[in-house]
């Protein structure tokens, strides 16, 4: 066994023994994908700032945050004294709330294209709200995305999203997944405009991250011109902001790039650790949901966030964070860009240092790592699937650096309020010691 390996099991024998139970009552031992590493993953028990500790008593500064839902830390002030009021008030009644209104009003302030919105409680179902109310809009079917880009695991957009592309994401999606859900190149501006002129006639919406998948920024002029050519097209210009919202900005990358969607969705940040989602945008687009418009039914969209929408966690602490990062905003976010890129910097120098061949992405407070496997350019998300290492960063990479007391994910992670200088420095440090470490090997190995 690498020695890699034998120092991962010897510091973990309580996550591996918990693994080995839960393999036996979910099917790969979890219930989302990539919770999953190998050899197996960590089981946590306290989470607090920067830091999580691992059942045996392991402490590592943690990039993943949830998924990067903790743009303040684990267990922020502002929002922990909130929650802690509200398990005294209750939790769900399914029933409105005047917190719901507020918080509602605070967003619609606060974000330039979200003239109107509804809560969902995932990401997953924002995304599939928003493409039904464009299709509702336009009566169209077709939609693009990015090849390579996440918005979840509804039927029209669990496509195109992992290398090899031509293979279905999953098995059991219905053919219309494939049939109307085509794929667009990310930071490729004539290739997009083609392909909205080509799908114009049947084309409901783009839907696009600004930075995509594995944080890789925008071109110049790209998001612009996709905004402008979706448009012309007559269709609806969806901007996934489940990732940047309220994190690149307090106004998200559209208020950073100067965009302004027509329907855009959020999540993570936006619920302060609570599950919540949202879509949001044009007021006239949004009225196609209004049951209360007096058109028969099959001219309004169906979309609303089901038994859990609206819960009092998510709506208390998600309007708790978003007053404090309003309040705190000249302070929160030029802190955030100058962490994101001191650890981009420093990460990538310390592996370079060793001759470790390695790109670091990323915007804010967002980065990627990357393996080239060798001198093809590598601009987006697919490349970065088809011409890295990608099994490597996300097995041995981040196994080595879990070592080392850091919990990474595609390499790098988020960094929040409560990442300290002291904390960035030991993940560059540890980046350098991974990179000797590899370096050594690929001598011991005689390449
Ligand atoms: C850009 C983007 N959109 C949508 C989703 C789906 O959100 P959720 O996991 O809350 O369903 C994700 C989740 O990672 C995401 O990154």
């Amino acid at each position: 066994m690498s020695e890699y390996l034998e120092t991962y099991r010897r510091r973990t024998p309580g996550s591996a023994a918990l693994y080995e139970r839960a393999r036996k009552v979910m099917p790969g031992g979890v219930s989302h994908n990539p919770r999953f590493y190998p050899p197996y993953p960590i089981y946590i028990d306290r989470a607090e700032g920067s830091k999580i500790r691992d059942v045996d008593g392991n402490e590592y500064i943690d990039l993943w945050m949830g998924h990067f839902t903790h743009i303040l830390g684990h267990k922020p002030e502002p929002v922990a004294s909130v929650l802690g009021e509200t398990a005294e008030v209750g939790s769900h009644w399914g029933i409105l709330t005047p917190w719901q209104v507020e918080f509602a009003e605070d967003i619609c302030r606060l974000v330039p294209s979200a003239e109107a919105l509804r809560f969902g409680v995932s990401g997953t179902e924002a995304t599939m709200h928003a493409l039904r109310i464009a299709r509702a809009h336009t009566g169209r079917r077709v939609v693009l995305k990015v090849r390579g880009g996440w918005h979840g695991s509804n039927n029209d957009l669990v496509t195109l999203v992992h290398h090899p592309m031509d293979v279905p994401e999953s098995a059991g999606l219905p053919p219309q997944t494939a049939e109307f859900t085509k794929g667009i190149n990310f930071n490729d501006p004539e290739g997009t405009v083609a392909a909205i002129q080509r799908y114009a006639p049947d084309l409901a919406a783009v839907v696009i991250e600004a930075v995509g998948q594995y944080f890789v920024p925008p071109v110049p002029g790209y998001l612009e011109t996709v905004q402008a050519e979706t448009r012309k097209a007559g269709a609806v210009f969806i901007l996934d902001e489940v990732i940047t919202g309220f994190r690149l900005a307090l106004g998200g990358a559209q208020a950073r790039y100067g965009l302004r969607p027509d329907l855009m969705t959020m999540g993570k940040v936006l619920g302060a650790g609570s599950a919540l989602g949202l879509v949001a945008g044009r007021r006239d687009l949004m009225a196609l949901t209004d049951p209360t418009s007096g058109r028969p039914k099959d001219q309004i969209a169906l979309i609303g966030g089901g038994t859990f929408s609206g819960m009092l966690p998510a709506m208390r602490g998600g309007r708790a964070l978003l007053r404090y990062l309003e309040a705190h905003q000249d302070e929160i976010y030029p802190a955030l860009e100058e962490k994101g890129r001191r650890v981009r910097e420093g990460v990538e120098a310390a592996m370079r240092a060793h001759g470790v061949a390695v790109k670091c992405f990323g915007v804010g407070s967002l980065y990627s790592v990357s393996f080239p496997r060798d001198d093809r350019p590598v601009n987006d998300c697919e490349s970065i699937e088809a011409y890295t290492d990608v099994a490597f960063r996300n097995g041995e990479f981040k196994a080595r650096m879990l070592n080392h007391g850091i919990f990474t994910q595609w390499g790098g992670g988020a960094v929040s309020m409560a990442h300290s200088d002291a904390d960035l420095d030991h993940i560059i440090h540890a980046s350098g010691e991974v990179a000797a470490e590899m370096a050594a090997g690929l001598k011991a190995a005689g390449r």
